[in-house]
């Protein structure tokens, strides 16, 4: 609901210049420092998770973690961590991504997934795209479907959501938020 975004837009602060000048920062931690936001925020995502029909929640390291865990527990889900490269010990499938300088990587225990799975992707923001559209390549690669992908909040002026429409291949992007 209406009030519910506006309670969790209140929560975010705009941090100027940081990581580097010109760029506002949406700094998520007086939200989880507030228990009633907090609490909003994992009963919405995990309503989400239940009404798109997920069977595991992949929560993407590592603001990605914070929410997606009280989501999983909340929702009677099954936690399944993306990792960035080398954190973990099985044997992992990895995927790498185009960073504005340089790129990224990122892992998953490709043993977590099967193929009767349905998987929602949640992580606080959503910018460019790339991270969650190289979570989309794991989980296909392990076996899966994509149930969608949630967000806490989308940052529209980085068209992140057209980069991952190939992705979705029709699943949900949720966002609570638009900025
Ligand atoms: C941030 C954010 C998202 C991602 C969004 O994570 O938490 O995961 O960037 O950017 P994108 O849509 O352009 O890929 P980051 O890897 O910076 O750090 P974190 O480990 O603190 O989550
Ligand atoms: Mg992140």
């Amino acid at each position: 609901t209406e009030s519910i975004r506006e309670l969790l837009l209140s929560r975010i602060r705009d941090v100027a210049d940081y990581p580097k000048p010109g760029v506002v920062f949406k700094d998520i931690t007086p939200l989880l420092a507030d228990p009633v936001a907090f609490t909003a925020l994992t009963d919405t995502l995990a309503e989400l998770c239940v009404r798109h029909g997920a069977t595991k929640i992949v929560g993407l390291e590592a603001r990605g973690f914070i929410l997606a865990a009280p989501v999983a527990v909340r929702s009677g889900i099954g936690f399944v961590p993306v990792r960035k490269a080398g954190k973990l010990p099985g044997a992992t499938l990895s995927q790498t991504y185009e960073l504005e300088y340089g790129s990224a990587e990122i892992e998953i225990h490709a043993e977590d997934l099967d193929a009767d799975d349905r998987v929602m992707v949640i992580d606080d923001v959503l910018a460019t795209g790339g991270t969650a559209e190289a979570s989309l390549d794991l989980i296909r690669r392990a076996g899966a479907r994509v149930a969608g992908v949630a967000v806490l909040m989308e940052l529209g002026f980085l068209a992140g959501r057209a980069r991952l429409e190939p992705g979705l291949a029709g699943a949900p992007l949720e966002a609570l938020i638009t900025v």
